[in-house]
């Protein structure tokens, strides 16, 4: 799977972006979407979602309305399906978010959705099987010449630019115990990559702990978050994205590892909220 431009220069210029503008998506465009999602191999769970791109209308006119943040004018989303089972929404968000950065590779703009929308129509466009859910969807086209005043406001609230200091989401051997940046070594970059990743209402909940060559990925939900809108649960999702933002550019790095699941038990008791997740075994 090739991008054009480098993973860290997707990753960096990537934005969501909620007000889109008349210009059809390109033929050509639409085609290297599908082939990315053909080219996917199994992620870490084995799950494999699918995905189709669905018209809901002309370009720049329309409303999704339902969620935060109020999307206007996007004439297209990818939409996404999955069947229940051990991993599906990180398997989810990681490959979902490959797609997202080809979409912003291709010069196109997206907005992950994480849905409390209503699903019915979206679930006949794509012929929901009775045993896959839609966990979230993104919206996909060309942004309009200037961001609205919602967007303007929306991006604000949720401090859509900014991230949690480094020094609460990475720790060295313990939780007490920030990790440096010096200390992070060559794996400085996919960290700061990380930390980019987009989440839902921009919590980001990943807490990683570097031990040794080993990065142990931990989920810290957020008080009161799970659950709240009958959605998917999205922290699992952002959890996927950020494995995906990490890897792609520890690879791009010719940094070799991989994943594994291998319930790493700090001395301390977790903080509140977190669980394990997976591991990054670097090599
Ligand atoms: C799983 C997921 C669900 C999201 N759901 C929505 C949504 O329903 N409405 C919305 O406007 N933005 C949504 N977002 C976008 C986030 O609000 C956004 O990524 C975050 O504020 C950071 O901003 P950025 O993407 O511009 O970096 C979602 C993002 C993720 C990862």
């Amino acid at each position: 799977m090739d991008y054009s431009s480098s993973i860290q220069d997707l990753i960096i210029s990537r934005r969501s972006c909620r007000n889109y503008g008349q210009s059809q998506i390109a033929f050509e465009k639409r085609k290297a979407l599908c082939r990315i999602w053909g080219e996917f191999e199994k992620p870490f769970w084995g799950n494999t979602p699918r995905f189709q791109i669905v018209d809901i209308g002309p370009p720049g006119k329309g409303r999704m309305t339902g969620t935060y943040g109020m999307i206007r004018g996007a004439g297209a989303f990818i939409v996404g399906a999955v069947k229940r089972g051990p991993g599906d929404m990180e398997d989810f968000g990681y490959l979902f978010e490959k797609i997202v950065l080809c979409a912003t590779d291709l010069d196109l703009a997206t907005c992950w959705i994480g849905l409390t929308v209503a699903r019915g129509p979206l679930a006949d466009k794509i012929d929901l099987l009775p045993d896959e859910t839609i966990p979230a969807v993104a919206a996909l086209g060309y942004p309009a010449k200037r961001r609205s005043v919602v967007e303007t406001l929306t991006r604000s609230s949720l401090g859509a630019s900014k991230r949690k200091p480094w020094k609460t989401m990475f720790f060295d051997g313990a939780w007490h115990s920030p990790l440096v940046k010096s200390a992070a070594g060559r794996y400085e970059t996919p960290l700061r990559m990380l930390r980019r990743a987009p989440s839902a209402t921009n919590k980001q909940p990943w807490r990683i702990i570097k031990q040794g060559s080993v990065f142990h990925f931990y989920l810290q939900r957020s008080p009161g978050y799970q659950m709240m809108t009958g959605a998917a649960d999205l922290q699992r999702i952002d959890m996927g994205i950020a494995m995906c933002h990490f890897e792609m550019t520890a690879r791009e790095l010719g940094l070799d590892g991989h994943w594994a699941e291998i319930d790493f038990a700090p001395a301390e008791p977790l903080p509140k909220r977190a669980e394990y997740v997976v591991s990054w075994m670097a090599r």
